[in-house]
């Protein structure tokens, strides 16, 4: 069985072969419109979502299947004191697949370890959000036919924002692609990604520190709201909220053939006058998540029969993990840590250094 947990989880052949299934979708719908009839996916939503959960939804109807689960926490014995590791192997009697967010790094990662059925991270607290990434690839794919040989900016809070860590490793594994980072110094790219994802990988980056710097080196502007519910500190999230403005002075700077991305939801960084431009994809971007969606559903029910991927890296066992978001503050799990790059252990839930 097969789990998407990581955007590496797929190896770039299988990220291949999920997109050009997902451009069948888009091309055949009426041929898709029974193919999970009978199956059941379970929506596990520890934290507050709208376009992933209902995108998830949505693309389970669309395949014919039916849709379970809870949107909040509190209304699930979550809130009676039930572990992750329980609930998924509970979740696994009643469903064929688990879509799971949550606040806390590497939950979905512990269901995947009980669930007898397969599990798809749909966002671990500011860790990764690898089915926006597929969103994000489709979107690339549609609009500018190819991943390799790309300058992909990111632009905004590129410490808690997972879609832009899921979204590194996954681009990172093309030819030619390069990053232009642009962020405040407090919520720049954590070193687990730089060092492990960029400099083991002889990634070309580069920071700037304006957007003006950044709009005419991209391809693909991929803007981020600074993450409100991952700050301790309530001034420095108001005091770096609006660092960063996409207007329409500034696309003017950009590439004629450029595109906006943006995970969703807004807040401040884009003004609404940039919608208006051809080269803004963030709503086509959407309707693009929920094709991969129904693509990854229906791919991973189809590798059931696969044998789960084994853990390959060294690992040795430690003392609990000082990353307060990790989800082995809560769950009573095995902490674990694997052997990175310049011999760092980290943590194998949420990838903090031991
Ligand atoms: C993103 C997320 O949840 O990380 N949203 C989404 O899934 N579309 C981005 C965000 O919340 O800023």
């Amino acid at each position: 069985m097969r789990h998407l947990i990581d955007p590496t989880d797929f190896t770039v052949e299988e990220i291949n072969q999920l997109m050009l299934r997902a451009l069948d979708i888009i091309d055949n719908r009426a041929k898709y419109a029974d193919a999970c009839r009978g199956k059941k996916l379970a929506t596990l939503f520890y934290e507050p979502s709208t376009r992933t959960r209902l995108s998830f939804t949505a693309a389970m109807m669309e395949l014919g299947g039916n849709v379970l689960g809870f949107s909040d926490a509190a209304s699930s014995s979550v809130s009676k004191g039930e572990t992750v590791a329980d609930t998924a192997r509970v979740i696994s009697q009643f469903a064929d697949i688990i879509a799971m967010r949550h606040p806390k790094e590497g939950a979905p990662f512990i269901a995947s370890q009980y669930a007898s059925i397969p599990v798809i991270n749909a966002g671990d607290g500011g860790h990764s959000h690898p089915t926006q990434t597929l969103t994000d690839l489709l979107t690339i794919r549609r609009e500018l036919g190819r991943f390799d040989h790309l300058t992909v900016g990111l632009c905004g809070d590129l410490k808690y924002g997972r879609t832009v860590h899921s979204l590194i490793k996954a681009m990172g594994r093309y030819e030619g692609v390069k990053f232009v980072l642009i962020a405040p110094d407090e919520l720049r790219l954590p070193d687990y990604i730089k060092h492990d994802v960029c400099d083991a990988n002889n990634l070309e980056y580069i920071e700037v520190s304006t957007l003006e710097e950044a709009m005419p080196l991209v391809d693909v502007l991929y803007m981020t709201r600074v993450q409100e519910e991952r700050f301790e500190d309530r001034a420095q999230y108001l005091r770096l909220r609006d660092s960063f403005i996409l207007d329409t002075d500034k696309m003017a700077l950009g590439k004629k053939d450029m595109i906006v991305l943006h995970p969703l939801p807004r807040v401040n960084e884009i003004t609404p006058e940039v919608d208006n431009d051809p080269r803004a994809a963030y709503f086509r971007q959407v309707e693009n998540g929920k094709f991969v969606r129904m693509s990854l559903i229906y791919t991973l029910l189809e590798w059931k029969t696969q044998d789960t991927r084994h853990e390959t890296r060294e690992l040795v066992e430690g003392d609990k993990c000082s990353n307060h978001r990790c989800i082995t503050t809560i769950e009573p799990a095995k902490n674990l840590y694997y052997k990175a790059e310049n011999n760092i252990w980290r943590c194998i839930y949420c990838d903090h250094e031991k």
